[in-house]
């Protein structure tokens, strides 16, 4: 039978090459006119092309009339830390009327506060609070997310927040990949000395790293090499050892300034260098070559009050680039990647078919995943969102109005909570 959704003003394919794009292949949506997606019982893409071309025999499936709308793939956010116990909507004051980030950091504030609250919770407590999130970011568009670990800083609560996000894959039914940031601050423990940084540091790339892979509980490893997180020789040793783990790499890096992090992506080939609000000529040279997906969190600028990443330079020195929220609990919850996308026009310069790409194919591409999501391809999976209009660019244009008209997971329309 399967289910045919049919005569879209739109449809915004993707279709390029597989891979991160890069340069003028990033503004490439392929997009068809009057177009018609026909999706398969078991949730995959069975056909795409002009409304009047669908084959005969597809004909006979449930059709849904889409015309005045505008069909693409359900965006794909590849950086959260969306497991996390309790909130920090003090600080957001805080922050509002006048303090800064890094200095409620120093002060054992910041993430710190968020490892004591995330500390504190049971499991179902923790995966009650992340599944509230998460179903709020799949209902405005989102269907496949990367979720960080990194609020235990031990070995017992970095495996907790892990099995919260298998739990959301494998209860919940999201879409999701894990990576362990153990290394995302120098606990309150070990800020004693030296002696006691080097020692956590050793225990994350001795036990605590060991033990999530043993568990299969992580695809990738992140550090937040920066100024007041990890020096790039800390995060060389935890990124080396997550390589002799098998496991990809992703770094929060050049947030704060030259500080290393980006440099070291490329060194050590990460799949993705995320934030690089400071960013120059050679490290983008080195980015591109060594095909680091650059990814962009405007969200965290905003509510930061911190400078946009430079977007224009990073795509016009051939660099790819990816979206994505960061949604976390401090530095940015924003949820709607929607949203996110219209900064990253106004913010970092992308072109609205630059920053839907950013927020399909090439955020799918930074985690492997490319092959099942971010495009409209026969084949992939089909994670489909319907626009309420015929101009994708209204997603800029009116950015936050509520022109998600409907949202499909493997070919399953999602319903919001109460219905
Ligand atoms: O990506 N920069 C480091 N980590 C997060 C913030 C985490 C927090 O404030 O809790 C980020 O912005
Ligand atoms: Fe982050």
């Amino acid at each position: 039978m399967g289910l045919l959704l049919h005569r879209a003003s739109a449809v915004l394919t993707l279709a390029g090459d597989f891979g991160p794009r890069r340069g003028a292949a990033m503004s490439d949506l392929r997009i068809i006119e009057n177009g018609s997606v026909a999706i398969t019982d078991e949730g995959t893409i069975a056909w795409v092309g002009p409304a009047d071309d669908v084959p005969g025999s597809l004909r006979r499936s449930s059709v849904v009339d889409c015309s005045g709308d505008t069909l693409m793939p359900a965006f794909v956010d590849p950086h959260t830390h969306l497991v996390w116990g309790g909130d920090r909507k003090d600080e957001m004051e805080q922050r509002i009327s006048g303090a800064d980030y890094e200095e409620i950091f120093a002060a054992g504030g910041g993430i710190l506060s968020s490892v004591r609250q995330t500390r504190a919770l049971s499991e179902d407590e923790l995966y009650l609070q992340a599944l509230a999130r998460i179903a709020r970011m799949r209902r405005a568009g989102t269907t496949t997310f990367e979720i960080k670990s990194g609020y235990g800083l031990d070995l017992e609560t970095e495996l907790k927040q892990l099995r919260v996000v298998r739990r959301l894959r494998d209860e919940g039914g999201f879409r999701v990949t894990a990576t362990c940031l153990a290394a995302h601050a120098i606990p309150e423990e070990a800020r004693g000395s030296d002696a006691d940084r080097k020692a956590f540091i050793d225990r994350v790339v001795e036990e605590i790293l060991p033990a999530v892979v043993r568990e299969g509980l992580a695809d990738s490893c992140d550090v937040f090499c920066d100024r007041g997180a990890f020096t790039p020789d800390e995060s060389r040793r935890v990124l080396e050892r997550a390589l002799e783990l098998d496991l990809e790499l992703r770094v929060h890096a050049n947030e704060f300034g030259h500080t290393g992090g980006a440099l070291l992506a490329a060194e050590l080939g990460a799949a993705s260098a995320d934030h690089l609000l400071a960013l120059n000529g050679e490290e983008r040279a080195a980015l591109r070559e060594a095909g680091v997906v650059a990814t962009l969190l405007p969200g965290t600028s905003l509510v930061l009050g911190k400078p946009y990443a430079d977007g224009r330079a990073l795509i016009e020195d051939g660099v790819p680039v990816a979206i994505a929220t960061d949604c976390n609990p401090g530095s940015c919850a924003l949820e709607n990647l929607a949203v996110v996308l219209g900064l990253a026009c106004y913010g970092n310069r992308l072109s609205p078919a630059e920053a839907i790409c950013a927020a399909t194919h090439n955020a799918a591409a930074s985690m492997g995943l490319d092959d099942q999501v971010g495009s409209i391809k026969p084949g992939r999976q089909a994670d489909i969102i319907r626009l309420a209009t015929s101009d994708y660019r209204d997603l800029v244009y009116h950015a936050g109005s509520p022109l998600i008209h409907s949202v499909y997971q493997a070919g399953t329309r999602i319903r919001g909570a109460h219905s």
